[in-house]
């Protein structure tokens, strides 16, 4: 009986095709795109590992995912930890963890739905904003960005408090944050696959594409990028990660370091890479399926089933005083 990998994507071609090609190579190994329909709550997919490259796009998958993640299922990547996960955190996480950010703060949001009474229901948010010393913090010129983001949208960079305000007000009701901005020599972005592999890319931001490129870093520099993505990746819990650096001065910045469905299309990360990508991704499925990996160890309901205890007390709830 082979082993069963899913893959569940999007509109994308290049790579899941040619990732259930490579699975399908290795006896005793099955791939395919996994077919979903109305399940119910003791579901139990016929997949030891499903590979996610889409659920933030399509809310029934993101919630199928975390039902065959409770079922056993390895799923690439964890969507419980996916769908808490924001790039604001992953700041904090990174100055925590000694990976050179640069400086952030994050801004309440411009605007709200409309069951929230500015007057009344934001008793918690100071008004108006301290912007002094915000400013004072980041310093022109500033990144303006979403917390939660992706795909360079709503992203500007403002030289003065009038263009950070005209960028704020149309910013809706995202919550942003105010960013240094790093005016780097290099840009890399990182490859990042089963936590161990990682592989620094050339990339150029302002054309938006990758570059091939070898030995392009200075060994130090390398090094430093290597150790940064690794303690990124391992405390983050992904298995498929692109981690960007932005380098001035020799520093290197994490930009931008929680996208757990990373772009592999094949025109955008080269053949080079994109050959890389798809055995790597496929080393790390076979070897998930062949371990029984499961997700998130740490959450409460896991640590329950595995050590449930009885309430102390029997009977109704012992009354206060
Ligand atoms: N602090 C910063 N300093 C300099 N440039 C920045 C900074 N933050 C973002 N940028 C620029 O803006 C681009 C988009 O930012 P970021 O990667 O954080 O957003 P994103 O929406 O995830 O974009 P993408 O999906 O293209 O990666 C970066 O590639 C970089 O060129
Ligand atoms: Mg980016």
């Amino acid at each position: 009986m082979s082993e069963h990998i899913g893959i569940v994507c999007g509109m994308e071609e290049s790579f899941p095709a040619a990732f259930i090609e490579r699975v399908n190579q290795t006896p005793g190994f099955k791939a395919e795109f996994a077919k979903l329909g109305g399940i119910t709550e003791t579901h139990q997919p016929p997949y030891k590992v499903l590979i996610d490259r889409i659920s933030h796009e399509v809310p029934y998958y993101r919630i199928f995912l975390k039902t065959a993640s409770l079922a056993g299922t390895y799923v690439i990547n964890d969507p419980l930890w996916w769908s808490c996960d924001d790039k604001f955190f992953g700041y904090t996480l990174a100055a925590k963890l000694g990976v050179k950010v640069p400086r952030t703060v994050l801004l309440p949001q411009h605007s709200y739905i409309p069951a929230i009474n500015p007057q009344k229901s934001l008793r918690n948010l100071e008004y108006p904003l301290d912007w002094e010393s915000i400013v004072d913090y980041i310093k022109f010129p500033a990144i303006l960005k979403p917390a939660e983001g992706g795909g360079w949208k709503n992203v500007s960079l403002v030289h003065n408090l009038n263009e950070l305000w005209h960028a704020y007000n149309q910013s809706g009701q995202l919550a942003m944050t105010l960013q240094q901005f790093i005016d780097f020599d290099e840009y890399v972005r990182c490859l990042c696959i089963g936590r161990e592999f990682i592989l620094p890319i050339k990339y150029d931001p302002k054309q938006r594409r990758y570059i091939e490129a070898d030995n392009f870093l200075p060994k130090d520099l390398e090094k430093k990028i290597l150790d940064g993505a690794w303690a990124l990746n391992n405390a983050l819990g992904y298995d498929m990660n692109s981690v960007e650096f932005a380098v001035q001065d020799g520093v290197p910045y994490a930009i931008d370091f929680t996208n757990p469905a990373p772009d592999f299309d094949v025109n955008s990360i080269l053949p080079r890479y994109f050959h890389v990508a798809v055995d790597e991704m496929a080393k790390l499925a076979i070897a998930a399926a062949r371990e029984g990996r499961t997700n998130h160890k740490g959450y409460a309901f896991r640590q329950w089933m595995a050590k449930p205890t009885p309430r102390p007390t029997a009977g109704p709830a012992k009354k206060a005083g």
